[in-house]
């Protein structure tokens, strides 16, 4: 029997089957089409069933579909990572492969780790990380990840390092607003940073984990510390990235360069898992050396393989070609217009950024029973807690974004 993700499998008993995908557009076993509201947990920016995508992936498993990296290399690969060089902040010059979000963080922190070893620092290994932020399931991401439903089971042997509170005012918060935030990481680095690797961020919106949105004031001054105190920056760009808060990149509302930057889910346009962990030369250079030891011992089977790195280098190209930030413009406009006739006693709080609109209700109990309610509306939207959320893909049109939003309004009136 399948076992599924985050579920309590007593209470599983139908769970609605999927046959096919055409853009926007879920369709059901029961013949019900549903728009897919939150793109396949943010992966399928441009839709279910892309031609171009699939036609890319079809003629590179005409060649080969996978070949391991180690000891041989491929042109998809290598195109892949001259493409993620490129496009992401400068200076992050050097790609690693692997085959999820939760692994490329992994990925991250293990070179973070290793960094500081390499250049002969003893015991610089824990790390820092916000309060509310979520990096995936695996043992270390948990560990900077807040605790959580996703990891409480584990909370005995979870080596957890520092968590700071997020800075407060949202986005466009001032000097004044962000300022606490910025004194506490600076006083927790003037006396640990010896022992600190690492300081983790989702950068301006933290996901999974409530969807807050902060400061890029707050980024500018992260790096700006970290610089001065000898620890490193890394930004889990796995949900922000590709377009999702309205840049390329979170990293560019601050116009700062971590020393490690992490993507994955729209990588590869929810075609496939795969991740990539981007780091500076300084980074990279210290794993050189005459001694085997310093090089980076993580290998997936799986790591840029040849359809996941066609599917994410042709995801990339249509990104380019057709414009998808200007795309992403109009639909936070259109969120932000529906958000503002959306009043009620209900909601603690609304606020978006780029392709993303959060409905914060005052109690998670307010949105029992609201996936069903949605599906019946011909909606696919999941709720995290008390968040009521949206996170189409890119491609949808004015009409089915506006729709999305009435079923989200009809439950509140509902509701009231
Ligand atoms: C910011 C962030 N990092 C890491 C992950 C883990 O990615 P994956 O589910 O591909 O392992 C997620 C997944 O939601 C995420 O949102």
């Amino acid at each position: 029997m399948l076992w599924y993700p985050y579920t309590q499998m007593k209470h599983v008993n139908r769970v609605p089957k999927m046959v096919a995908g055409n853009g926007v557009m879920m369709e059901l076993e029961d013949g019900r089409k549903l728009i897919d509201g939150i793109s396949s947990w943010w992966s399928v920016i441009h839709g279910y069933n892309h031609p171009a995508l699939n036609s890319a992936l079809a003629e590179q498993a005409g060649k080969f579909a996978h070949v391991m990296l180690g000891g041989l290399t491929h042109q998809p690969a290598l195109h892949l990572a001259e493409a993620l060089v490129r496009i992401t902040p400068a200076g992050l010059n050097h790609v690693f492969f692997s085959d999820s979000g939760s692994i490329g963080v992994e990925v991250a922190l293990k070179t973070a780790i290793q960094y500081w070893k390499n250049l002969g620092y003893e015991g610089k290994t824990r790390m820092v990380s916000l309060k509310n932020g979520y990096h995936g399931d695996t043992f270390k991401a948990m560990e900077v990840s807040d605790d959580s439903d996703f990891s409480r089971a584990f909370a005995d042997v979870l080596h957890r390092g520092y968590v700071l509170e997020i800075p407060g005012g949202g986005f466009d918060a001032t000097a004044e607003m962000v300022e606490p935030a910025i004194d506490a990481l600076e006083q927790l680095l003037t006396s640990n940073s010896p022992g600190i690797a690492a300081f983790i961020v989702e950068p301006i919106v933290q996901c999974a984990g409530g969807f807050h949105i902060y400061s890029s004031l707050y980024l500018k001054a992260a790096r700006e510390l970290c610089d001065r105190y000898n620890v490193l920056l890394i930004f889990d760009e796995v949900a922000t990235g590709f377009g999702r808060t309205g840049k390329l990149f979170a990293a560019e509302h601050a116009g700062v360069t971590p020393d490690i930057m992490v993507v994955g889910k729209a990588l590869t346009a929810g075609y496939m898992g795969h991740a990539a962990t981007l780091s500076t030369d300084a980074v990279y250079n210290s794993f050189l050396g005459a001694d085997y030891e310093k090089a980076l011992m993580h290998g997936p089977t799986f790591m840029a393989n040849a359809l996941a790195c066609t599917v994410a280098l042709k995801s990339i190209e249509l990104f380019e070609q057709e414009d998808y930030l200007s795309k992403i413009k109009q639909v936070n406009a259109i969120i932000e217009q529906e958000f503002s006739t959306i009043n009620s006693p209900l909601i603690a709080d609304k606020r978006s950024i780029g392709a993303i609109g959060v409905l914060e209700f005052n109690d998670a109990a307010m949105l029992d029973g609201f996936k069903a309610f949605a599906m019946d509306e011909g909606v696919w939207l999941r709720p995290i807690g008390k968040m009521l959320y949206l996170m189409p893909p890119y491609i949808i049109k004015p009409d089915e974004l506006i729709r999305i939003i009435n079923v989200m309004r009809k439950w509140i009136i509902r509701s009231t």
